[in-house]
């Protein structure tokens, strides 16, 4: 199983994007090939700003490496190290319909609110391809939002492959666990574009104060109560073993429980979760040089990949002599 995705610096990791993402990529980690990259030529797209953009990508890769992405086991690199892909996804340009990507709900929406687009959020979906079909990926875990990109990418490889000989690999999508919709602050989807995000590695004085501001109803401490329609107890699901959570869910059920209580259960959850994580990045923190190898080892195991494909397309296309038949 060739295994491959991509996540965007765009910000803090939160909550959603470790247990919809990260927590999952990391257990497919050690795969025949498992590829992971911060896809920081796509965060071009809403990062304007150099300095964000570069601390952004220092920050996606500490957290990575602290929640538990191995560089013994998976590759980790950043996108704009492997020029290849930016040439991969020209010469899928040459042969991608409008007509596809005016479909693409990143592009639709943005239209649709009369937001001028860019051709970057336009092609958006073509880089994309390039970053999956540029390793002969098969197996992509994405987010059920990026499956039709996958369909994107599926129907320019076939597209290419048939105008040209058989040179790209068609991948397959692994829809994440979509259980783990994780709810933000405000009991919404925990998104950054809506404000309702708790990050993953804050410190302890700031988790709390965030864990407080998830919003509850106004019934007071005696009365009783239902777990299942409190964000507080939604989300300490997510740290908690069955019974712990049955064990919370019946003291909302009987009453002489606040919310404050219900709050500190879920910190003491969280710090149970991700202390040694927490550990881990701050040590992290202090050795960015590691980090900085790590990812251009991570690039040299790619691009040697990727210098196979785009050889192999090349001269699928024309640009290259084709090789001698064996
Ligand atoms: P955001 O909405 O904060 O901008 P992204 O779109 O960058 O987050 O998320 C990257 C990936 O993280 C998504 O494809 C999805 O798989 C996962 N993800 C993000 N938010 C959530 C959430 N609230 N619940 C579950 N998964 C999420
Ligand atoms: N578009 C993806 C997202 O926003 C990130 C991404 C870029 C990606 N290239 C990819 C994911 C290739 C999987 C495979 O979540």
């Amino acid at each position: 199983m060739k295994v491959l995705s991509g996540i965007q610096p765009t910000g803090r990791f939160h909550w959603g994007n470790y247990f919809g993402a990260i927590q999952q990529y990391i257990a497919m980690q050690g795969s025949e090939q498992s590829y992971y990259f911060i896809a920081d030529l796509h965060a071009l797209t809403t990062v304007r700003e150099p300095d964000v953009l570069r601390q952004n990508i220092q920050d996606s890769a500490l957290d990575l490496l602290a929640l538990g992405l191995d560089p013994a086991r998976a590759t980790l690199f950043r996108q704009s190290d492997v020029p290849e892909v930016t040439e991969l996804t020209w010469l899928l340009m040459t042969i991608t319909q409008m007509h596809l990507l005016e479909k693409c709900h990143a592009f639709k929406d943005k239209k649709a609110k009369g937001i001028a687009a860019d051709a970057g959020l336009f092609t958006y979906p073509v880089l994309m391809a390039a970053d999956i079909l540029m390793y002969d990926s098969d197996v992509v875990p994405v987010g059920q939002d990026q499956v039709q990109h996958i369909e994107v990418t599926r129907d320019l490889a076939q597209r290419f492959n048939s105008l040209y000989d058989e040179c790209l690999v068609l991948p397959n999508a692994h829809v994440l666990d979509s259980s783990a919709k994780v709810v933000g602050t405000d009991g919404e989807k925990m998104s950054k574009s809506y404000g309702n995000t708790i990050p993953l590695f804050d410190t302890p004085k700031r988790l709390k104060k965030q864990i407080n501001q998830i919003k509850t109803d106004s019934k007071t401490v005696e009365d009783v109560k239902d777990p299942e329609q409190c964000a507080v107890f939604t989300l300490y699901k997510l740290f908690s073993t069955d019974e712990q959570q049955a064990e919370l869910a019946s003291r909302y059920r009987a009453g002489g429980m606040g919310y404050g209580e219900a709050k500190n259960a879920l910190y003491e959850a969280t710090m149970a979760k991700f202390g040694a994580a927490f550990e881990r990045r701050t040590d992290l923190e202090g050795r960015t040089d590691d980090v900085e190898d790590i990812l251009q080892a991570g690039a040299k195991t790619a691009r040697t990949k990727a210098r196979e494909v785009i050889e192999r397309v090349r001269s699928a296309c024309g640009l290259k002599q084709k090789p001698a038949a064996i």
